[in-house]
């Protein structure tokens, strides 16, 4: 491996050929497209979302980052997918591709396939290739038909607007005809729907009058007000206490029955997963190691790092307060080796291990490990 210093020529010619990169993937960002470009079939016609081989980079000074390096999986149609894994894994990077929100130019889809099962008003189905969408294009789903809640609402609402005025805007981005009093109308009910009991006075408060947990039911209600089919839910519970918590998540259950749809939620907190999702991805260094059912993942889970991550889990009876605690470090994302990513930390390691990056195997029609233990050749 080389050495984590650059010389000045070498700091240049990554960011020549960074600049070419970039331009390119800019261009094509802002193209204009006919539709037919970016239209494309499902797999399996019983999911809403499929991820095919997604590579987002970052194209930084010291070189590619690739944030995400070849992940896969599926979320079928009404159902709770949990993406973990520790700290810089990629989770982030994985649900702003899907909603396009990445910061360019430094920030793009280098390639791979996002497929989304849209319907429109009529309720006609089409399949779209988000990860070909232009960006004029990307109003037809974002904040309408995906909605993505994060972690921290008060970097997604407007300080100086109340949550009434920023309600409404919902509304009248989809309903233009819509009148001041619909609008209003609207906003409460969605405010009562996500169990605010006070709605009229919330409608007139500011955000900074709010406390962490209402802030995020006002985010929830947001999302909903444009009848997503797909909620992406980043860490939304992190920065709330447990009761509070435990209140958010019901609702995320409850509004997935009522909007009869699907969610794909990022936590690196195994007990939210086990509690929320019917299927688990486990990333690791930008990569998915292990995927499969709730049940697959907790009762047979194959990946050293996954049966860490289980390990790693806090107990009452246990002093330790972090979550990950698997001895070792991920590699440099600028500088991956070609073996397996987790080797360094692996108290399993083989003598295959030096060789290839393992291949994803199947293991059940569900559960997949990216490991070479399982590999029979
Ligand atoms: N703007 C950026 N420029 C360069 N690298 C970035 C940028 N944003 C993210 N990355 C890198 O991409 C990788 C994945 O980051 P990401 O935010 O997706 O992690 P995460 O799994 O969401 O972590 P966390 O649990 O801390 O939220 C990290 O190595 C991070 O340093
Ligand atoms: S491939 Fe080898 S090093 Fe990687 S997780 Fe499996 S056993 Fe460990
Ligand atoms: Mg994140």
């Amino acid at each position: 491996m080389s050495s984590n210093y650059l010389s000045g020529k070498e700091i240049r010619a990554i960011a020549k050929e960074n600049k070419k990169v970039m331009k390119r993937l800019e261009a094509y960002k802002y193209r204009k497209a006919d539709e037919s470009e970016y239209l494309t079939q499902m797999r399996d016609s019983s999911n809403i979302l499929e991820i095919d081989s997604l590579h987002t980079y970052f194209f930084t000074e010291q070189g590619v980052v690739k944030a995400v390096n070849g992940v896969s999986f599926d979320v079928p149609q009404n159902a709770t997918v949990g993406v973990v894994g520790e700290s810089g894994c990629g989770k982030s990077v994985t649900s702003m591709s899907v909603m396009r929100l990445l910061q360019g130019p430094t920030g793009q889809i280098y390639s791979g396939e996002i497929r989304f099962k849209s319907k429109d008003k009529d309720g006609v189905e089409k399949v779209y290739d988000i990860a070909k969408m232009p960006m004029d294009d990307i109003h037809k789903i974002r904040g309408n038909q995906i909605a993505m809640i994060f972690q921290e609402p008060m970097t997604s609402l407007n300080p100086v607007f109340t949550i009434g005025q920023q309600l409404d805007e919902v509304t009248f981005i989809h309903n233009p005809d819509a009148s001041k009093e619909e609008a209003k109308a609207k906003s409460i009910e969605m405010l009562n729907l996500v169990g605010i009991a006070m709605p009229e006075r919330v409608y007139g408060a500011f955000p900074h009058e709010l406390s962490g947990g209402m802030r995020q039911r006002v985010m929830i209600s947001m999302a909903l007000a444009s009848n997503p089919r797909l909620i992406i839910a980043d860490e939304p519970t992190t920065a709330l206490d447990v009761t509070i918590q435990a209140q958010i998540l019901d609702l995320l259950r409850d509004l997935k029955t009522k909007i009869d749809g699907s969610i794909m939620l990022i936590t690196h907190d195994l007990g939210i997963i086990a509690e929320m999702a019917d299927y688990v991805v486990v990333m690791y260094a930008g990569r998915v190691i292990e995927k499969g059912t709730v049940e697959e993942i907790f009762h047979n889970p194959m990946h050293p790092y996954t049966i860490g991550l289980q390990k790693s889990k806090p107990t009452l009876s246990s002093d330790s307060d972090t979550l990950f605690n698997i001895p070792g470090n991920v590699p440099n994302p600028i500088n991956m080796p070609n073996y397996c990513y987790f080797k360094e930390r692996c108290s399993r390691c083989v003598h295959k291990c030096s060789g290839d990056y393992p291949e994803m195997v199947q293991v059940s029609p569900t559960h997949f490990v990216a490991c070479h233990l399982y590999n029979e050749e």
